[in-house]
């Protein structure tokens, strides 16, 4: 079986500046672990669109990393910029992930609606916008984690049957 890579973002300023502990970055990591992937590279980077989307350029182009996860910044307050950081990067986007995430997320919160996270594509790499709450980071993923070791073979190219 391949073991695909992973890395996480998390994108906070008072993380970045060592003012709050990181949860969410760490319990992504082991989830995926947990899910089979090498986690590969982690890092905290303030809400700045220019680091934010210069982080996922690298690890997408450079490291090749399968899966990248970010924590933080979708949201609605001036400083949350996470989706706009990504957007003009990916190849392609894919609508069905912010969707399903929400549509999941509002089972447990009316604020689901608040987070603005997208996904898509970037070369090789699947690139997904998480909230920032260890709890919101979490139900989100869980939401579409069935579907994305199917993504990242099919986005590598593989032509198995999708119903095989
Ligand atoms: N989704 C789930 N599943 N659970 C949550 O607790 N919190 C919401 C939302 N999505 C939440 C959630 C809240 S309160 C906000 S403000 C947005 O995610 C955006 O979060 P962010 O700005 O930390 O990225």
């Amino acid at each position: 079986m391949t073991t695909y890579t992973g890395g996480i973002l998390t994108i906070s300023d008072k993380g970045s500046r060592g003012e709050r502990e990181d949860t969410s970055g760490p319990q992504l990591q082991a989830i995926l672990s947990e899910q089979g992937f090498s986690v590969v590279a982690y890092k905290i980077v303030p809400d700045e669109i220019a680091i934010i989307r210069e982080t996922i350029r690298a690890w997408a182009d450079e490291e090749k990393i399968d899966l990248i996860l970010s924590t933080g910044g979708t949201g609605v307050s001036p400083s949350d910029l996470t989706p706009e950081a990504t957007r003009p990067i990916l190849d392609r986007e894919i609508p069905g992930i912010g969707e399903a995430m929400r549509q999941a997320s509002l089972q447990k919160t009316p604020n689901a609606i608040l987070s603005r996270g997208i996904a898509g594509i970037r070369k090789n790499s699947l690139i997904i916008n998480l909230p920032g709450s260890k709890k919101a980071a979490r139900e989100n993923l869980e939401a579409v984690l069935p579907a994305l070791a199917h993504a990242i073979y099919k986005i590598k190219g593989g032509s198995k049957d999708c119903g095989s």
